[in-house]
């Protein structure tokens, strides 16, 4: 779900600032050996791809990996707000008292804050032992000992004149004109699919942030359940992410009391008195009802918590304040945390994988195809998958089947969860790369031309087979869920939502098609490739009550083509085109 975008202001170089094509910044770390931010010191990978090296030649991380890795930086790391005006020199040598500091930024929201990642976990408790609890005059303080804590200087009036304020180094999603402006100076419709990947996907800081929320909520889950771990799933790890999506998390309790085999060893067996409930959803509804009370009363910054535990998947849905995203907590929901691999193995296989959807996914918000609201339409995970399932499709194909990744599998990557088998090669370095070499702009005219004639009412779509499949039941759109098959993971779209989407797709294909709007216009100030298919304003006409009215398909693609090639359609008085789109 779309969040306010939150302003990273990064003072020390990460990911984020290597990514003006491939250009290598200095790292001015106060580093320690051997820890994440050590390694990807190395690379010049483009934030987002940091996690795949998909690029590269060097090995690929596996995600359990990374998920690894990642979550122990969140662990060694903490939370700071801190006063407007700060010497970061100052401030840095503050906190060093506590430990060698690996790596920091800062970033804004609704006031500034910042990140510190210590070399050592143990720097934590020093800098805990020496914070106190607020005492108040008018209100009581919850003393929760979190890794969330308030800077504050103790001498305000001393201190401002010598203090350099951190300038703000804005990362929040880039506003739909810059963002249709860059793509009208691209060279290639391919670059203009890699430039909206570069300026939409999440930074290395908004990453970090986002393991860093989940190791605070773990810490209060902790609480009652000692050994439980909040691991990130959907878009903020497959790799599919774009800044400011929502925060899915998952509290993993499947490791308490788990038998290692020299447990299991002598004469008796020794269990925990449990509370026995009659099912496995129950379990988890009491669970997360006790989850969101306390965050909702101790949480720091956790704000408009839902116990939402009637759901198919109950789940707990609150804003982290501090980090500015919206969070959605589950348990026992291993499943989808498996998916978020298998799309992050699809989307480090080719670079032109993650391209393509944030391109498609940003196409269908232009045109309100999906929605941050939950509805009758069609979802970024469907919209994920379709893309995923057009690339199978290619001749030769652009990525494998699920199937075939499930024979690439070795003894250790079998996985069976509820029952359903969800095994497939965990290993990217095991996968041969496709050799298919179509341009982006192929695929993207063909992905909108395979889906407008696409025989939804007869056929499904299935990433494990990678063919279409009849469908078993009359929902308007089936999409056979990767890992539980017998369900449809788009039940929810309406057949007026897929008919929006078929008739869209034929347009897009339609224009992308017609002469002129494969290329930049020598002014570039005229949309074309991709910027042309995102501008929905123009294309859509305004009824006299003031509020949208869809024309007729036609007569849009027509007024839509006569805007881009005509050079005074829609000028404004600087002689340039107003651009107006839905894109965030
Ligand atoms: P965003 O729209 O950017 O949040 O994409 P997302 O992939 O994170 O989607 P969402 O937050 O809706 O769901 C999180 C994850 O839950 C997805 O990535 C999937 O792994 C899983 N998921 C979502 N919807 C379904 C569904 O209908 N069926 C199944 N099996 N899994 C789902
Ligand atoms: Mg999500």
């Amino acid at each position: 779900m779309a969040t306010r975008g939150v302003g990273l202001l990064t003072r020390l170089p990460l990911c984020s600032q290597r990514r003006s094509r491939g250009q290598r910044l200095p790292f001015r770390l106060l580093t320690c050996q051997g820890t994440v931010a050590a390694d990807l010191r190395g690379g010049e990978r483009p934030s987002g791809s940091v996690e795949t090296g998909s690029e590269d030649k060097t090995p690929k991380k596996r995600f359990s990996e990374l998920q690894q890795e990642r979550r122990e930086q969140a662990q060694r790391s903490v939370l700071i707000h801190c006063p407007d005006k700060i010497s970061e020199k100052k401030f840095l040598k503050y906190l060093s008292q506590h430990g060698p500091i690996n790596n920091h930024f800062f970033y804004e929201s609704f006031g500034l804050y910042a990140v510190v990642e210590f070399c050592q976990k143990d720097s934590i408790n020093s800098l805990q032992n020496g914070t106190v609890t607020p005492s108040l005059r008018t209100e009581a303080a919850i003393p929760f000992r979190s890794r969330f804590f308030n800077l504050k200087l103790r001498s305000p009036s001393n201190q401002t004149s010598e203090q350099s304020s951190v300038q703000p180094n804005n990362q929040s999603p880039p506003s739909s004109k810059k963002l249709l402006e860059s793509l009208c100076y691209a060279e290639s419709v391919d670059e203009q699919l890699n430039t909206l990947l570069r300026a939409w996907q999440l930074t290395e800081e908004s990453t970090r942030l986002r393991y860093l929320t989940c190791s605070l909520v773990e810490d209060m889950a902790a609480a009652y359940f000692p050994g439980c771990a909040v691991r990130p799933f959907g878009s903020s790890v497959n790799t599919f992410g774009k800044l400011g999506c929502d925060l899915d998390m998952f509290m993993d309790l499947d490791h308490i009391g788990k038998l290692d085999s020299h447990k299991n060893a002598g004469k008796f067996l020794v269990e925990y008195q449990v509370k026995n409930v009659p099912s496995e959803r129950i379990a988890t509804q009491k669970i997360l009802s006790v989850i969101g009370e306390c965050l909702d009363h101790f949480g720091p910054g956790c704000v408009g918590v839902q116990k939402i535990l009637n759901a198919r998947c109950p789940l707990v849905r609150f804003s982290h304040q501090a980090s500015g995203f919206q969070c959605d907590l589950t348990t026992n929901n291993r499943i989808a945390l498996k998916s978020s691999e298998l799309l992050y193995i699809y989307g480090a296989l080719d670079s032109r994988v993650r391209a393509l959807v944030f391109s498609v996914r940003c196409w269908a918000r232009a045109h309100s195809v999906t929605s941050s609201i939950p509805g009758a339409w069609i979802t970024n995970f469907a919209l994920t998958l379709m893309v995923i399932f057009f690339l199978q499709r290619r001749s030769p194909p652009v990525l494998p089947t699920l199937d075939f990744l499930k024979t690439l599998a070795g003894a250790e990557d079998k996985c069976i969860i509820e029952g359903n088998n969800c095994t497939f090669v965990r290993d990217l370095n095991k996968i041969k790369p496709s050799e298919n070499t179509e341009t982006l702009e192929l695929l993207l005219k063909e992905f909108f031309e395979y889906f407008g004639n696409f025989a939804f009412n007869k056929n499904s779509i299935s990433i494990r087979q990678g063919r279409e499949q009849n469908k078993p039941d009359s929902s308007p759109l089936h999409i056979q869920n990767p890992f539980e098959t017998s369900l449809n993971i788009s039940r929810n779209v309406s057949q007026g939502q897929l008919q929006k989407f078929v008739d869209l797709a034929r347009e897009s294909a339609w224009i992308l098609e017609q002469e002129g709007v494969d290329h930049p216009s020598p002014s570039h100030n005229q949309p074309w490739g991709l910027a042309a298919l995102l501008v929905s304003s123009l294309a859509s006409g305004k009824s006299s009550s003031g509020k949208k009215r869809r024309r007729p398909a036609s007569e849009r693609v027509k007024s839509l083509l006569e805007s881009i090639r005509g050079p005074s359609a829609d000028a404004n008085a600087d002689g340039k085109r107003t651009l107006s789109t839905q894109t965030q």
